[in-house]
């Protein structure tokens, strides 16, 4: 029916004119994987690309990392900003290096037991790396869930986390969960990016409600935070 239509079209596109040859998804190495995702938060991807193939030779591997001097960190980081990002992730590999004998766990709810992994970067990594059907909510996930399916939750309200992820597990095609989270990023940041959005031309227009009936511009919903007194 209709979430399978949803899935054959979003995924068709991602095929068709996804960012294939982004550096990270060359192949499916949860420590690729990982490190990009960590890169990619506060930072645009045209700016990570070459960040992630300095760091990649820098650090080749997890155990790489692990045994790295803190002054190397810091350089291979330098420009990036946030440097407790990548103390967590060393303080990450050591930990899969030692607790998990240097083999990743492969589910989101164990991702998210190590140091500096949220639900969001969990549910990428275990998507990707791991095919489990968990959907990776960030600002990407919020904004075309949001517009897609009229979501009316307050995305400042840290309980609608769960409301858009009870979403996605829905909507996650079960084959390829990797490559769904991944579709929903490329066309938050193209066609269903915050500003200059075009659903008019969206692969997913059919399946947008609130492109159906011109309220785009109220989703998602959020909410000011309240002045400080
Ligand atoms: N933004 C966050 N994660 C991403 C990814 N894996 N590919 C492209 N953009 C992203």
């Amino acid at each position: 029916e209709k979430i399978r239509a949803f899935r054959a079209t979003l995924l068709d596109w991602y095929d068709e004119a996804g960012r294939a040859d982004l550096p990270w998804r060359e192949n499916q190495d949860p420590y690729r994987v990982w490190v990009s995702e960590i890169m990619l938060q506060q930072t645009q991807v045209q700016t990570v690309i070459p960040y992630f193939n300095r760091f990649m030779t820098m650090f080749p591997t997890l155990n790489d990392l692990a045994a790295a001097p803190e002054q190397d960190l810091l350089k291979a980081w330098e420009g990036l900003g946030y440097y407790s990002r990548v103390r967590n992730m060393q303080k990450a590999a050591i930990q899969v290096r030692d607790d998990y004998s240097g083999v990743w766990p492969d589910t989101m709810a164990e991702l998210e037991n190590l140091t500096g992994i949220g639900p969001y970067t969990a549910a990428a990594i275990a998507s990707i790396s791991f095919k489990e059907p968990v959907p990776a909510i960030d600002g990407n996930a919020f904004r075309v869930f949001a517009r897609l399916f009229k979501i009316d939750a307050d995305i400042a309200q840290p309980k609608t986390r769960k409301v858009f992820f009870d979403l996605g597990l829905q909507l996650i095609d079960p084959d390829r969960p990797g490559d769904f989270n991944q579709a929903i990023m490329d066309l938050g940041s193209s066609y269903m990016s915050a500003k200059n959005y075009d659903s008019e031309h969206s692969p997913v227009k059919q399946f947008n409600a609130a492109y159906a009936d011109g309220t785009e511009d109220f989703y998602p919903v959020k909410s000011k935070a309240p002045k400080p007194k």
